[in-house]
């Protein structure tokens, strides 16, 4: 049997993705294999493209990618299992972030371990829960785990405009957060129907430079310095990163502790541990509190446009891959 997936045998720019036709994977015994109806795009996409920074290929692989097949977001439904597999069943409705290790999840067809992968939550469609797993832990494992946001506090997000800002305004606005929004002018009506309190265009307005102060600060785009970042902290307040600057994430990992002795702020990286909480996540969901925003849904066929899309970073909101089937259902 074959299917339709994009691959990536070397590392470049976006002429090394190719939509081949390759065979179905066959799963080993603690594998499931995933019917995809439909994957997120995400920031691993370029890095794995360009194999920047050098670092990450210690992890995918030094010359070319390991995985051949692109995407980490998956929701689908299960196909087959191998015989050690106790939690799924075919026919079950599954969701998951496999960035931890196979990737693969832009195909029709992905085999992953059971402990990769979630039931799915009842109240969302493929394209809405493949929006989910990457994007959500970020935020949950940022402004929970390690920002411990609580009732009343205020939140800037810098970066606002993308999937984690999105998530991360409806998590704070639950917990009646006052939420500024950094991102360009060209998304400031976007976030503010989504009820940011506040946005600023960070290129007419540096956060760090005016008289307000937050209790908690998320940045999904890091490019300052730790000491110009302590500025716009309330006493006793946290800035967590997930992404940005590669040196400036190094300083802020160098420096957190002594800041943190110095200043009496925190100052913190955010390692994404992928799937951990996913549980609570999909609790949240269900619940009605969290909805990914969705920008545009692409077919497979498509998929290096969506890339694109991501890359140019004109998206409100999650870009999907879909797969077909799962649009509607
Ligand atoms: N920590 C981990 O383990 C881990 C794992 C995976 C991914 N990540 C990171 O997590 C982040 C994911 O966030 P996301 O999915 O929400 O990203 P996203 O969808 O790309 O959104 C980021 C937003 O930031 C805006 N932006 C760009 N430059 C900016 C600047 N200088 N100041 C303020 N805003 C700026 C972008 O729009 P405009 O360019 O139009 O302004 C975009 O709206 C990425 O940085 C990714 O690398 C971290």
């Amino acid at each position: 049997m074959s299917m339709q997936a994009l691959t990536q045998r070397r590392y470049g720019s976006f002429e090394v993705f190719q939509l081949e036709t390759i065979d179905v994977p066959v799963p080993e015994n603690n594998e499931v294999r995933i019917s995809v109806r439909a994957s997120g795009v995400n920031d691993w996409e370029l890095g794995m493209m360009e194999g920047k920074p050098y670092i990450i290929r210690a992890f995918l692989g030094l010359s070319r990618p390991k995985p051949p097949v692109v995407g980490c977001e998956v929701a689908g439904v299960v196909d087959s299992v191998g015989s050690d597999v106790r939690k799924f069943k075919p026919g079950d409705k599954v969701y998951g972030d496999l960035s931890e290790g196979s990737f693969g999840s832009y195909a029709e067809y992905v085999c992953v371990p059971e402990t990769a992968i979630h039931a799915m939550p009842i109240n969302l469609t493929f394209e809405q829960a493949a929006a989910i797993p990457h994007a959500g832990l970020l935020m949950l494992q940022a402004l929970g785990d390690i920002g411990g946001l609580e009732e009343g506090q205020s939140l800037l997000v810098n970066g606002a405009g993308g999937g984690v800002g999105a998530l991360a305004l409806q998590y704070a606005k639950l917990r009646g957060v006052r939420v500024t929004g950094v991102d360009s002018a060209a998304k400031a009506d976007h976030m503010l129907s989504l009820g940011y309190n506040e946005v600023i265009d960070y290129e007419e307005e540096d956060f760090t430079e005016s008289d307000s102060q937050y209790d908690l600060i998320l940045d999904t785009k890091t490019k300052r310095s730790p000491f110009d970042l302590l500025r716009a902290l309330k006493p006793g307040g946290t800035y967590v990163t997930v992404g940005g600057d590669f040196p400036r994430i190094v300083q802020i990992v160098l420096f957190g502790r002594w800041i943190a002795l110095r200043h009496r702020k925190h100052v913190r990286m955010l390692s994404l541990k992928p799937n951990q909480g996913l549980d609570q996540l999909t609790g949240l969901v269900e619940a009605g509190e969290l909805l990914p925003t969705i920008d545009r849904v692409y077919p497979l066929a498509e998929a290096v446009s969506a890339i694109e899309r991501f890359a140019s970073a004109n998206h409100e909101g999650k870009v999907v891959i879909s797969m077909g089937d799962g649009a509607l259902s």
